[in-house]
């Protein structure tokens, strides 16, 4: 039998045009946003942690994604101890509220609706509540009039006896402990920037709704640098809030903890050149100054940029060289880093490279006491392939675990020993001096137990 040569090659053109769009579909589909969730989700803390500050401190807290909230849509959250509802108006607006209705407890975020533009209603009884001010309303549209009940609770709870005024043939056993008022649930300040919904906590009521700074917008210098969102990692981690951004300015465990590349491969290392200071010194710009012109330029611009008179004392500064380095020899220089480390639970990380441009996004949220979800997003150059990008995020998740495997064990060590001769030892005293700011007047909050 013969077979033309033609054949062959017509037939070869034809799987290669059916198998080239399928596989690039494949690829596209995996990395072009590369979301990588930690698989086995750590419990609650076990071990002993010593003693600690408290375990909210006051602050921007992340709650979830933008693109995870569409218009109408609904979500119960918890975090920092407290159970919320997100919710997004038919304006595009989110809001957050408490999630438990003053009725009878139903939960607005499992179930509850959102009504009149941006209202939401009880999935019990449909008591309706204003997403702006949190006041339970009669609402039609524009028109909202407040609903005024009496309150009342039971007079003992614990062992129900009853009321002392009732008598013996009509006993009561609740007592009327207001009349015809308003009904308001609280609400919590949020803001959506950088793709994401934040919201703010702080424990003195008079601050709850006055932020004490606002969080940096990265939206400009993402167009600017022709970047784009190329993923994130979730993970869980089982310790104090603190003891996570404090790695950042932990300078002698870089080169002791993250040195390896590849656990395999022990003649290629990675070495860096860690500094950090509070944004309020004085010579900052001299202390971070960097000796190539181009990096040294980014980061003066990122400082001219994002630091201000408002933000600077709720900033520490984080500076970063990574190089390669071949049998303990040879050094190729990688890139350099500066981050911010703003209020108790945001690090933006730019990273600036003779090769590349790369931002990460880190947020941290207590779910419970000893119990932290960090979120790191990915940012990079438009031209980047998608899987150098996921690679890259993959390269940040292992030296992630590094640290995990040291904080899912560890103790807080409220006492401190430094030797403040000592850079790595003055760098972390600063940084716990400095992080202290947010623990002003919190107070330990445990988790609601509802268990029966
Ligand atoms: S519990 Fe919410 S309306 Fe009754
Ligand atoms: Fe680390």
């Amino acid at each position: 039998m013969i077979i033309s040569v033609d054949l062959i090659t017509s037939n070869i053109w034809t799987v290669i045009l059916i198998i080239t769009p399928i596989l690039y579909f494949i690829y596209y589909r995996k990395f072009r946003i590369f979301i990588y969730d930690q698989p086995k989700k750590v419990t609650k803390g076990k071990i002993s942690r010593g003693k600690c500050p408290p375990s909210y401190p006051n602050g921007w807290f992340w709650l979830i994604d933008s693109c995870n909230l569409t218009p109408g849509g609904v979500r119960f959250i918890n975090h920092c101890g407290r159970d919320v509802v997100v919710f997004r108006g038919h304006n595009g607006k989110p809001y957050v509220l408490e999630a438990y209705c003053a009725h009878m407890g139903g939960n607005l975020g499992v179930g509850g609706r959102v009504r009149d533009i941006n209202c939401i209603e009880c999935p019990f009884h449909g008591w309706v509540y204003d997403g702006e001010t949190g006041t339970c309303v009669f609402s039609d549209g524009e028109n909202r009039i407040p609903r005024r009940v009496d309150t009342f609770e039971y007079a003992d709870l614990e062992r129900c006896t009853p009321c002392s005024s009732s008598n013996s043939k009509s006993m009561e056993y609740l007592q009327k402990v207001a009349e015809n008022q308003e009904i308001k649930l609280k609400t919590y300040e949020c803001r959506e920037l950088n793709g994401s919904i934040f919201a703010w906590y702080h424990a003195d009521e008079i601050l709850r709704h006055k932020p004490l700074y606002e969080l940096i917008d990265i939206q400009d210098e993402i167009t600017r640098n022709t970047m784009e969102v190329r993923g994130e990692s979730i993970n869980y981690v089982n310790c104090h809030v603190q003891e996570i951004p404090e790695n950042g300015s932990d300078v002698r465990h870089f080169d002791f903890l993250h040195e390896s590349i590849l656990d395999s491969i022990s003649f290629v290392k990675f070495k860096w050149t860690p500094s950090a200071e509070r944004a309020t010194n004085p010579n900052l710009r001299q202390i971070m100054a960097h000796s190539n012109p181009s990096a040294h330029a980014y980061k003066m611009h990122l400082f001219d940029k994002f630091l201000t008179e408002d933000n600077v004392r709720y900033i520490n500064v984080i500076c970063l060289d990574c190089s390669i380095r071949f049998f303990n020899k040879y050094e190729i220089f990688l890139f350099n880093t500066t981050g911010f480390q703003i209020g108790p639970s945001i690090v933006y990380l730019f990273l600036w490279s003779p090769y590349f441009k790369l931002t990460l996004f880190h947020t941290l949220t207590p779910l419970e006491k000893f119990h932290q979800r960090v979120v790191h997003r990915i940012i990079t150059s438009t031209w980047m392939p998608y899987w150098l990008s996921a690679a890259m995020l993959m390269g940040e998740v292992k030296q992630l675990y590094a640290d995990m495997k040291i904080w899912n064990k560890k103790i807080f060590t409220e006492k401190l020993n430094y030797n403040t001769k000592n850079y790595a030892d003055k760098c972390l005293h600063s940084y716990r001096n400095w992080y202290a700011q947010f623990y002003e007047g919190c107070y330990e909050r445990e988790a609601k137990s509802l268990s029966w």
